[in-house]
């Protein structure tokens, strides 16, 4: 299937979410499955590609994150590190002596590269024009993330084949490329950017298929969802994680900037309230500063990411999913 003609976009999600079973899930049943990459070494990204074709998956995309501009100051590590000492404790984690780094992104891009997805896509800035052009030389399709008009310009004028339009409402990081940037609802972001000629792809909130009509009807060429397929078994997601999203009410997500430096949104658990850090490095050091607590303290100290619609999710397998989203689009679509 012909980019352009996907209308559901499984959306990455770093951090073992995205399996090559969901990817493969969602390319099968028609819609485009991504890998979150994000967090993966260049050999990980090599064995996440054959993963999702193994498992039947051909078309798929590839997600990375741009290097941050800078590295917090030795200054900014130390005062939050100090303002994480007690968030250690209460969440009975040892505060470790050594952080390890996020994976170097030239080795993450050249394993993209020699993995060669029919799309790769990218979060957290724009994408050298260097490594554009060797994308194109291999018929990748290029696809970048905004937040506001000014950053969807920016993205379409690099000529990128598709822009993902990410709304406040979204699960996980705000993906623009300012980290401090203030996020808008998707239907004013939608409404700001619908002039543009490239193609765009509605997120945040979305969550069954009258969504997707209403983003589509909005000027969206198709949507990216992501909170959608947390609960179907084939995602990565953590027993814990899966129990906040059953019992999450329409109130229960909240952003935060205190695990990563960048804003996020997620169940909202000790990272949004009076027992989250107030000094916070920027991004990425944020996240090696956070990482081992949420990785080894109880529920109330993980970042649960979900978006606005987590009270809407079902717990279905991935090609159900897509199956049912479509129907709902069609039926949506023709009654309204
Ligand atoms: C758990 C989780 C992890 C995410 N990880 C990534 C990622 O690695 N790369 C990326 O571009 N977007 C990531 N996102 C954001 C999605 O691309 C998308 O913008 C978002 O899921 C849309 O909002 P929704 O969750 O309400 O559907 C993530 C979202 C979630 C919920």
């Amino acid at each position: 299937m012909a980019f352009q003609d996907y209308t559901l976009i499984q959306a990455p999600m770093a951090g073992g979410l995205s399996t090559a079973d969901v990817v493969a899930g969602a390319s099968r049943a028609g819609a485009l499955g991504s890998v979150g990459a994000g967090y993966l070494s260049g050999d990980a990204i090599m064995a996440a590609a054959d993963g999702v074709r193994a498992a039947g998956g051909d078309a798929f995309a590839i997600n990375l994150f741009i290097p941050a501009q800078r590295d917090a100051t030795d200054a900014e590590w130390r005062a939050a590190l100090k303002a994480l000492a007690p968030c250690y404790r209460q969440g009975e984690v040892p505060l470790p002596d050594h952080f390890p780094k996020l994976p170097d992104f030239r080795e993450q891009f050249d394993a993209m590269l020699e993995a060669r997805p029919a799309v790769f896509s990218w979060t957290f800035g724009r994408l050298p024009r260097s490594m554009m052009a060797a994308c194109r030389a291999r018929g990748i399709t290029l696809v970048g993330t905004a937040t506001s008009r000014d950053e969807a310009l920016a993205l379409a004028g690099d000529g990128v084949d598709g822009i993902v339009l990410q709304g406040e409402e979204a699960g996980g990081h705000r993906g623009g490329v300012d980290p401090q940037g203030e996020g808008l609802p998707l239907a004013a972001l939608l409404d700001a950017c619908r002039d543009l000629a490239t193609p765009l792809i509605a997120a945040g909130g979305l969550m069954d298929g009258a969504d997707l009509a209403r983003v589509m009807a909005a000027g969206a060429a198709a949507g990216q969802l992501g909170t959608a397929f947390l609960r179907c078994p084939e995602a990565g997601t953590a027993e814990g994680w899966r129990q906040a999203l059953a019992d999450a009410g329409p109130d229960a997500t909240a952003v935060t900037r205190a695990v990563s430096g960048r804003w996020a949104r997620g169940i909202a658990n000790a990272w949004m309230d009076g027992r989250a850090p107030t000094e916070v490095a920027p991004y990425p050091d944020q996240h090696r500063l956070t990482s081992p607590l949420r990785k080894a303290a109880g529920v109330e100290w993980k970042s649960l990411w979900a978006g606005t619609g987590a009270h809407r999710g079902r717990a279905l397998p991935v090609a159900e999913l897509v199956q049912v989203i479509e129907d709902e689009r069609r039926a949506a679509s023709r009654s309204g």
